[in-house]
């Protein structure tokens, strides 16, 4: 497409008034010109029938999957054990594209696609499902941003991917909520409750109106590497100096993070599960942990211990925290690190409803936290020049005792 171009940079700084035109294409970040706008026909083509191979990454196992927010901490784990199982992956993305480059690597050549795409264009969103059979949505943000409202991201977003997906045909459509998240959420600090998890209970309503047989996933804290569990509580910005406030220093406050790669193979299973059609899971580890005493043990196992400074406090008290939650909001703005809603949404209580599957009815077998955590904070120990091989420090400290 020849689009004729204005520079005016040059007038502004350079040439007053002197505009310079040119002819030359100009390269848009997508262009969806050859999608008609409405409905679109279920593929012509059997996937399943052309499959091939022995069973790796090397083969094809008749599935296409889009899988939106596969750049998100979720979305590398799943891609991966996708592209493990000869899975063909279409990644929608938005932003810089040699950012996700990298998931090229989790399949054989040509199975990991790319394409651009907005969340408000459903050109874009046609284009990247109309040849798939399976569609995964991990979109998600823990936070509103100036051009992205919890609804937009967690309901009207997921509601036009729906949409669209039953319109291309799709037969699996996978959606995360969240732990917790319901129409009017129990408050904790803020009056009105985590708007994050109002706003993940209303997606759900909007994807099984558009797909009912949408298979709903909600999840508790998920841990990992490059979590937003682990390192929230690691980082210096939720400390103050060495104190930890926590809302009555966490101890009417029940987790149960599950481990990511347990999320990751239960959403694969999943899509080969047809027993799992229209079900909601929810994910939750195999232990129930009081809040501050796990926070406790990530600081013992980071080797700060109260030798170094740590003291768990209580929020209620700490007028100096408060002010500096406050205070961030009021000067950055929209922080992912710190802010009410997400110092809400932590001491919520993590809720299994009664009678929902969860991840053991997928065929996972869960992780326990001991068994990662100390790896996982690793990098985040206090005097880490020492060795542990040196014999210098004991063995990790075990975790806290379970509650019911
Ligand atoms: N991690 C948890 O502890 C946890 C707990 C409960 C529920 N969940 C839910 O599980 C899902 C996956 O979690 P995650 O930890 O992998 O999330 P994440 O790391 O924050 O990734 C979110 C993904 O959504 C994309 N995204 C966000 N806003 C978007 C927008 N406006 N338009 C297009 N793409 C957008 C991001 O793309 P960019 O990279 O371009 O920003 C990214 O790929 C999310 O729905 C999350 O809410 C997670």
């Amino acid at each position: 497409m020849v689009v004729v171009q204005v520079i005016s940079r040059f007038s502004r700084h350079h040439l007053p008034g002197l505009y310079v035109v040119t002819t030359q294409p100009v390269q848009r970040r997508y262009q969806c010109s050859d999608v008609p706008v409405k409905k679109f026909p279920p593929p012509g083509t059997n996937l399943p029938s052309l499959k091939r191979g022995t069973g790796g990454r090397s083969s094809f196992n008749g599935i296409v999957a889009t899988v939106f927010g596969a750049s998100g901490f979720l979305g590398r784990y799943l891609v991966n054990k996708l592209g493990k199982i000869g899975t063909q992956v279409i990644i929608p993305y938005r932003g810089e594209s040699y950012d996700i480059l990298r998931l090229r690597m989790c399949g054989d050549l040509g199975q990991i696609l790319f394409f651009p795409f907005h969340l408000s264009d459903e050109e874009s969103l046609y284009k990247v499902m109309k040849y798939s059979n399976v569609v995964i949505n991990l979109i998600g943000r823990d936070f509103e941003t100036r051009s992205f409202t919890f609804d937009d991201v967690h309901v009207e977003g997921p509601r036009a991917i729906a949409r669209i997906a039953k319109d291309c045909g799709v037969q699996r459509f996978v959606h995360m909520s969240a732990l917790n998240a319901a129409e009017k959420p129990k408050p904790v600090i803020l009056k009105s409750g985590s708007h994050f998890l109002a706003s993940k209970w209303a997606g759900e309503q909007a994807v099984r109106e558009e797909f009912p047989e949408a298979i709903v996933f909600r999840p508790a804290d998920i841990y990992g590497h490059e979590d937003r569990f682990l390192r929230y509580y690691s980082h210096f910005w939720r400390r103050n100096i060495r104190h930890l406030p926590l809302w009555k220093k966490g101890k009417e406050t029940i987790k149960q993070p599950v481990f990511v790669s347990d999320v990751a193979e239960a959403i694969v299973n999943s899509i080969f599960d047809p027993d799992a059609v229209g079900k909601t899971f929810e994910a939750v580890g195999p232990r129930r942990y009081e809040l501050g005493e796990l926070v406790d043990w990530f600081h013992l196992l980071m080797k700060k211990d109260t030798d170094w400074g740590y003291k768990r406090t209580d929020l209620r008290y700490d007028l100096i925290f408060q002010t500096r939650i406050f205070l961030t909001e009021k000067i950055i703005g929209k922080y992912p690190l710190l802010s009410w809603e997400r110092v809400e949404r932590e001491h919520v209580t993590d809720t299994p409803t009664r009678g929902v599957p969860s991840l053991e009815d997928l065929g996972i077998t869960l992780t326990y936290m001991e068994d990662r955590v100390p790896f996982e904070l690793r990098p985040f120990r206090a005097l880490a020049y020492y060795d542990a091989e040196l014999g210098e420090f004991e063995k990790p400290p075990a975790p806290p005792a379970p509650v019911m």
